[in-house]
C-alpha cells in the first residue's frame, strides 16, 4: 500500500497507517452521541408489560422533541391510519408498546443516520433511507414468515441499526478508501476492504456501538452477522432476515447516490438458516417494493 501522498504544493504527506486509523476510530466511538437516559428508560418501560400508559407519557413529557418525532412517524403514510394520532396515549392504544419501541428508537436515531456517508455512496439522508427501508422490510418479513410479533419488532431494530458502524469508519476514510475498487459487487467484499484499510469492519464497530448504547446482546449479534449469518449464532434467523432485507434495499438502490453493482443473490446460508431453500428472489423483490416505497414516506415525514 502506498504510505504517502503528494500535497497540492508538491510536498509529500505521510499517509495515515491502518493502525493509526484504528486507534482514531476507537477514540471516536466515545464521542458519538449516547442514547439519552430518557430514551433508554423509555425503551425499558415499553418492554415491560406492567408499565401503564401514564408511565410512558411521563418519559415523553421530558423529551417533547422525541414525542413530536414519534407522532410524525405514527402519522406517516406507512401506517395510513384513517384518523390522525394526536397523543402518546392514542399512539400506545393504536400501535401497541412493541411498535412504539421501534418508533421511539427510530426517532432518536434519525439524526445520527441522516449524516452523509460519501465513502459508501450515500448522500445526506441516504443511510437513513436505507436503514428505514431495511427496518420496515425486515419487520414485514418477520410477520410474513410467522416469527412472532416480538421478533418482528427486534427485526425492525436490527434493520434500522445494521449499518450503524459505517458512521465512524466513513469519518476516518480518505481518498484511498473512496477510490477503492467497487467492492460492493459482493457485500462480503466490503468487509474485506474495510479490514484491509481500517483493521476492522462496520459489523464489528456496530457491535461496539450497540454495547456502548447498552442495546441487547441479541441485537449486537444481528449487527455482527448481517453480512455473513452464522447458523450457530444465537440470533441466526434474525441476522438472516436482516441480511435479506438489506439485500433487497441494496438491489433497489435505496438511498444510494453513487452505486456499484449489488450482489446478485443474498448469502445462501440465510436460506439454509430460514429453511427456505426455494425462496423465489424475484417474487421477494416484487413483494418488497411496496414496503420499501412506504418506508420512503416515513423517511420524508420525519425530515
Ligand atoms: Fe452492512
Ligand atoms: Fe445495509
Amino acid at each position: 500500500m502506498n504510505n504517502s501522498q503528494r500535497a497540492a504544493g508538491g510536498s509529500i504527506i505521510p499517509a495515515v497507517t491502518r493502525a493509526q486509523r484504528l486507534v482514531r476510530i476507537q477514540q471516536s466511538l466515545n464521542k458519538l452521541p449516547s442514547v439519552p437516559v430518557v430514551v433508554t428508560e423509555l425503551l425499558r418501560a415499553l418492554a415491560d408489560d406492567r408499565s401503564s400508559v401514564s408511565d410512558i407519557e411521563k418519559y415523553f413529557r421530558s423529551d417533547v422533541a422525541l414525542a413530536t418525532k414519534l407522532l410524525k412517524l405514527a402519522n406517516s403514510a406507512f401506517f395510513s391510519f384513517p384518523d390522525p394520532i394526536n397523543s402518546i396515549s392514542h399512539a400506545a392504544a393504536i400501535l401497541g408498546y412493541n411498535t412504539m419501541r421501534s418508533l421511539a428508537l427510530s426517532a432518536w436515531a434519525s439524526e445520527l443516520l441522516s449524516r452523509e456517508l460519501k465513502p459508501y455512496g450515500y448522500g445526506k439522508g441516504g443511510l437513513w433511507k436505507h436503514s428505514l427501508g431495511a427496518a420496515f422490510l425486515a419487520r414485514a418479513l418477520g410477520h410474513r414468515w410467522k416469527m412472532g410479533a416480538e421478533t418482528a419488532e427486534e427485526l425492525f431494530v436490527g434493520g434500522l441499526l445494521h449499518d450503524v458502524g459505517k458512521l465512524p469508519l466513513a469519518q476516518h476514510s480518505e481518498e484511498a478508501f473512496l477510490l477503492a475498487p467497487a467492492s460492493a459487487d459482493s457485500a462480503l467484499e466490503i468487509l474485506v476492504r474495510e479490514r484491509e484499510y481500517f483493521g476492522t469492519d462496520h459489523a464489528e464497530i456496530g457491535v461496539e456501538m450497540a454495547k456502548n448504547w447498552r442495546l441487547s446482546p441479541a441485537l449486537a449479534d444481528v449487527i455482527l452477522h448481517h453480512h455473513d449469518p452464522d447458523p450457530e449464532a444465537e440470533g441466526a434467523s434474525q441476522a438472516a432476515v436482516v441480511h435479506i432485507a438489506d439485500w433487497c434495499c441494496n438491489t433497489r438502490l435505496v438511498g444510494m447516490v453513487d452505486y456499484r453493482l449489488p450482489s446478485a443473490k443474498p448469502n445462501a446460508t440465510c436460506m439454509e438458516i430460514l429453511r427456505m431453500p426455494e425462496l423465489d428472489l424475484d417474487l421477494l423483490l416484487e413483494e418488497s417494493d411496496p414496503i420499501i416505497e412506504q418506508a420512503g414516506k416515513v423517511e420524508s415525514a420525519i425530515q
